[in-house]
């Protein structure tokens, strides 16, 4: 039996190479919107187990696959398995979100974390990962992800979401040694969690900055920015064809997209609070861009849907020489539970179909 063709336009973006349209995904494609997610939850019994059971991961990551025809799946995971591993004992309280039995407080704490296996506590990604590319058979490519050094020790510090990051912010001020020594801890673990991803079998590699635009231009500069260049820099890829380009997604990141194109990672993925003709004449092609709508437009009706995506499309565009290539089209962050299947479709059909002015 012949392997069907796979469609590779999705990496193909990445290389800012010519593709016959602009490929697709969306951040949180697989998630609580789609009731055969809400359905495999269910028979898991919670959102953990399901992220720990690699058949189920996988099941949840295909799911969207089968409804629309986007380009790229994203492996089903989330970004606080690493901390979890590094012993802070992650659970979910109902309608609550993620939460640590254990926060990181002081330098002892940073001592105590411990350095995860990839291949022990964490073999449940790769499982899932290996699980994934076999069962995706070649059809799109697979992303692996992890959250950002500074974004995952807000979550450590803070002991789960925060509204207003006071216990971390007043550690970046007060004990800015310790900060380091947890970043430096997370940033070693970061690398080899996607080194590990890669030879898995994921072919491109996501960070999540969440939250580094909660923070003042200087102290993102000290405490977000370098461990991304540092993850940019150090982080294997692989060579040639087989080569899996890292993108750097960060919610707030507009001021700062000169400084992150010079990282070395191969994208940039953006919120819609800059338009895309701008971050790409401020990145001045070298690096391909990701996103950016704003995930509230898939509120919209079917024909608003459509019309803000050809502006975006287009705007990449004419800051690209006309061309499309180097855009991979995304939204600005996740998808919420309350958004309508059919206004994805809608989306993802109107990102295919256009063909520019
Ligand atoms: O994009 C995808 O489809 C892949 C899966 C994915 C999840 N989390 C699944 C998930 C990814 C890439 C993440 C990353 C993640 N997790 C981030 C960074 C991405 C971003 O949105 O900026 C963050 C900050 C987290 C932490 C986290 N995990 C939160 C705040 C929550 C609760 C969210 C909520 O709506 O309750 C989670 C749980 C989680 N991770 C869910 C999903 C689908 C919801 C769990 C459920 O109740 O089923």
């Amino acid at each position: 039996m012949n392997a069907p063709p796979g469609n590779d336009t999705f990496l193909r973006a990445l290389r800012r190479e010519p593709v016959p349209y602009t490929p697709v995904w969306l951040m949180r494609q697989a998630g609580r919107y789609l009731p055969e997610y809400r359905a495999t939850r269910a028979r898991a019994g919670s959102f953990l187990a399901m992220a720990k059971t690699p058949e189920l991961a996988c099941e949840v990551t295909l799911q969207p696959l089968a409804r629309f025809p986007l380009d790229a799946a994203i492996l089903f995971s989330d970004i606080l398995t690493v901390p979890d591993a590094m012993g802070l004992g992650l659970y979910f309280a109902e309608g609550e979100g993620p939460r640590f039995e254990r926060t990181v407080r002081s330098m002892a704490d940073v001592e105590a974390l411990g350095t995860p296996d990839m291949e022990t506590e964490l073999r449940y990604v790769m499982d899932a990962v290996r699980l994934i590319r076999r069962e995706l058979a070649g059809k799109v490519p697979l992303i692996g992800f992890s959250g950002s050094p500074w974004t995952l020790a807000c979550y450590m510090v803070e002991g789960g979401g925060s509204e207003n990051f006071a216990r971390i912010k007043a550690m970046a001020l007060e004990a800015p040694a310790t900060l380091h020594a947890l970043l430096r801890r997370v940033t070693d673990a970061v690398i080899a969690y996607l080194d590990a991803q890669r030879l898995a079998g994921a072919q491109a590699l996501q960070v999540f900055d969440t939250w580094g635009g909660v923070l003042a231009p200087h102290l993102y500069r000290e405490f977000s920015l370098p461990y991304l260049v540092e993850i940019a820099q150090r982080l294997p890829r692989g060579e040639g064809a087989a080569k899996a380009p890292l993108i750097l997604f960060g919610k707030g990141n507009g001021p700062y997209l000169e400084e992150l194109a010079a990282s070395g990672a191969e994208a940039l993925g953006i919120d819609w609070t800059v338009a895309l003709g701008e971050a790409r004449r401020r990145t001045g092609g070298r690096v391909a861009l990701q996103g950016n709508l704003d995930p509230a437009t898939l509120y919209a009706p079917p024909a608003v849907i459509a019309r803000e995506a050809a502006r975006a499309l287009d705007d990449y565009a004419a800051a690209n020489g006309g061309a499309r290539e180097g855009h991979v089209f995304n939204l600005g962050h996740g998808m919420s539970p309350d958004m309508a299947p059919e206004h994805v479709a809608a989306l993802v059909e109107a990102v295919h179909a256009h063909r520019g002015r």
